[in-house]
């Protein structure tokens, strides 16, 4: 059967992938934010899945006010990197893993989740960036992300927004979901986006190191308890993009100790500021 063994929580700021690709990397504002993920680098090449199921949002790139999905999984065989006004990022096609999708799918809806099937989709930095932060830039001789990857988008831009509860609970459902795939497949969930950041209003610029560290505590220790957290604390507490992070505790429901077993073990933790307007946090959780 499959198997969720791992899961990794990362931010998602779009001036990453530029610093990336215009070879930024090593310059004195890039350097300690890239540093912090050769851990995860290394982790990935040492532990690689064979499937990542990757939560994430899109930021008005996919879907527009036109059509605004809750929860939207990807079941296509491929997805390709979207233009955000600059053109594509110079990244590999990100290749779907359908029939594991499509399985979720069924499972997950039957469980009680509305979720919207999505067959043809770019995507945006909200997963590209991820990516290019665990797997670094593919050599042109081999020119693909490491394994197939689900991308699962949650609507964290447009108001009204899932729960926090809602999310966790649905990393429950998808855990199940995962679980009955009739083939051995290693599978990695990720939750990404977030920390505190505003980008709009005259709070532009706001980063809450003390509550974005207390959640990456709550999220180790006490993820039922970071689920109770409403909607308006993460605006007040950590921004208007803060939201992001509800995101996270789709990938912590999915984790073992919610279904009876032992806590996952911190492989590690990251946290820096700052990345353009955002506040980095990371983690590695295992089985
Ligand atoms: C930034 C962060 C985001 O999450 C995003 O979607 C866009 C911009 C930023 O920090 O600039
Ligand atoms: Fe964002």
């Amino acid at each position: 059967m499959a198997k969720i063994t791992a899961s990794v929580f990362t931010s998602h700021v779009p001036a990453i992938g530029a610093a990336l690709d215009l070879g930024k990397t090593q310059e004195d504002y890039w350097k300690p934010v890239f540093q912090g993920y050769e851990y995860g680098k290394q982790w990935m090449k040492d532990n690689k899945p064979d499937v990542i199921f990757l939560v994430f949002n899109d930021h008005a790139t996919a879907f527009s006010l036109d059509m605004i999905p809750t929860f939207a999984i990807g079941t296509a065989d491929s997805y390709q990197p979207a233009d955000e006004g600059w053109g594509p990022r110079p990244v590999p096609v990100v290749q779907g893993h359908a029939e594991l999708a499509s399985h979720i799918a069924q499972s997950v809806i039957q469980q009680d989740f509305d979720l919207t099937i999505v067959n043809k989709m770019d995507v945006d930095h909200g997963l590209t960036v991820p990516l290019s932060l665990m797997c670094g830039q593919p050599p042109q001789s081999d020119f693909k992300w490491p394994c197939p990857v689900i991308p699962f988008a949650v609507n964290v831009v447009q108001y009204p927004v899932p729960s926090g509860q809602r999310c966790l609970n649905l990393g429950k459902a998808i855990r199940k979901a995962v679980e009955s795939f009739d083939e051995d497949l290693n599978v990695h969930i990720w939750g990404t986006g977030g920390m505190s950041h505003q980008l709009q209003g005259p709070r532009a610029g706001l980063i809450n190191r003390e509550w974005d560290n207390a959640f990456l505590d709550q999220m180790i220790a006490d993820p039922e308890g970071a689920a109770k957290i409403p909607h308006i604390d993460y605006v007040r507490e950590a921004g208007s993009e803060g939201i992001e992070l509800v995101m996270w505790l789709i990938a912590r429901g999915a984790m073992g100790d919610l279904a009876g077993g032992a806590a996952p073990k911190v492989k590690h933790r990251f946290y820096h500021v700052p990345a353009s307007n955002t506040a980095v946090g990371h983690l590695i959780l295992e089985e």
